[in-house]
């Protein structure tokens, strides 16, 4: 079961080159259990035809008014919906909006749909930056039409440092959760901190000391509290990957910078998440030149690092939830249950690195939850989505 499961979407395609982006926005939503039904306007047809995203949804696609099936669909296919997701939304296609124009199916289907509606804008940037643009999209956002992007990067036309690129299908379906599932969650609105990824200590300019951590844990985290509606902030070690756009990321090097991190946001957060694995030695013997591999056996004194979460408690706003994790090599339940106290944490996500499907640098997961309360939950083995928002249920429970 995944948050698509069983919902119903409508998906508007208009008429920007973005649109071939929107063939595989339509597949994931497919593939995440979603039923999809595409409307395209007559531009878009001349960018896709119709008979790819019928094969991509296993389901009619609708073009025109006119034609069978088109008649009342408008007022059909918006009322069944559970949103309505324009991807690409084109200049021109916010402008009729924003005036109420209903001049063609999904133009006449937006104005008649009671559903959520979310546009993912596509256009030239200077297109976006234009006044009329702006005014439009500020009020159909007063009329409640929520928006992703456009985000800073290439467009068709070449490279651009401006806004103007519509957001990857995995932002776009995030925002869209974020749409419907955020009025049912006690982390909606909330300041949520998590943080992932290793941290790594400097050996010298070129040498580090780190370890396998992907951040995978801390971005699956960060998502799924941002589409519960929250305001997240991910801090997160070095590494390759990155978390969907609309989350504000804070990059840290070390651990004393992950620490200084999370203290600065402390005394406002309401959920503290730490999911990183901080690197836990460091050296006071950094060398200010690259060490020769030559010189012979090399000898380095070892200091623990700060314990970061055992130094945040003097710091923590009254009623937040504070989760650790702790990931084992053995006797992990009662690893994790001495670590819940040490750091007088209200939850920890326990787990052994030696199972096949958890720990570092894999897709899944296999989880116990301990609560200060006594409590204990396994969550079986699942893709880390899964688990952060299992996690983020037991979250919810112990927020006031
Ligand atoms: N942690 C932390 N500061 C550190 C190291 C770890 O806050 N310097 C946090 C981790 O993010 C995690 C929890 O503490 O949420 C447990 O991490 P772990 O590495 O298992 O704990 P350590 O205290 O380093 O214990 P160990 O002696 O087993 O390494």
């Amino acid at each position: 079961m995944t948050f698509w499961s069983g919902r119903r979407v409508v998906l508007g395609v208009t008429g920007g080159i973005a649109c071939y982006k929107s063939c595989m926005l339509a597949r994931r939503l497919v593939e995440a259990g979603a039923r999809v039904d595409v409307v395209l306007t007559r531009a878009a047809a001349e960018f896709v035809r119709p008979v790819t995203f019928e094969a991509l949804t296993g389901r009619p696609v609708l073009t025109s008014l006119w034609e069978p099936g088109g008649a009342l669909s408008h007022v059909r296919l918006g009322e069944g919906a559970d949103v309505v997701v324009v991807a690409p939304a084109t200049a021109h296609l916010i402008a009729r909006m924003a005036q109420g124009i209903a001049d063609d199916l999904l133009t006449t289907l937006l104005l008649a749909t009671p559903a959520p509606i979310l546009l993912a804008p596509a256009m030239n940037d200077e297109m976006f930056a234009a006044d009329t643009t702006r005014a439009n999209l500020a009020g159909l956002a007063a009329r409640g039409v929520a928006t992703v992007g456009p985000e800073i990067g290439a467009l068709a036309e070449g490279p651009s440092e401006r806004p103007g690129r519509m957001s990857e299908p995995a932002s776009i379906m995030l925002a869209a959760e974020r749409l419907l599932a955020s009025t049912g969650s006690r982390l909606a609105g909330r300041r949520v901190v998590v943080t992932g990824g290793p941290t790594r200590e400097p050996l010298d300019p070129v040498r580090v000391m780190t370890n396998r951590s992907s951040g995978r844990m801390g971005i699956a985290l960060a998502e799924a509290a941002w589409a519960r509606g929250a305001i997240v902030r991910l801090i997160l070690g070095p590494g390759a990957l990155a978390p969907h756009a609309g989350i504000e990321v804070e990059r840290v090097e070390t651990t004393a910078e992950m620490g200084a991190a999370v203290g600065r946001r402390l005394p406002q957060t309401d959920v503290l998440v730490m999911a990183a694995a901080p690197a836990d030695y460091r050296t006071d013997d950094i060398a200010a030149v690259k060490r020769p591999r030559t010189g012979g056996t090399l000898h380095l004194s070892l200091a623990p690092t700060d314990d970061i979460l055992a130094g945040t408690r003097s710091l923590r706003k009254p009623g937040a939830v504070i989760v650790g994790f702790a990931l084992e090599t053995g006797d992990a339940l009662e690893k994790g249950r001495a670590k819940l106290a040490a750091k007088g944490l209200d939850l920890i996500v326990v787990n052994d690195a030696l199972e096949p499907g958890a720990g570092f640098e894999v897709d899944t997961n296999r989880v116990v939850l301990l609560g200060s309360d006594g409590s204990s939950q396994t969550l079986a083995l699942a893709g880390k989505r899964e688990i952060a928002d299992g996690i983020l249920d037991a979250v919810e429970t112990r927020l006031g």
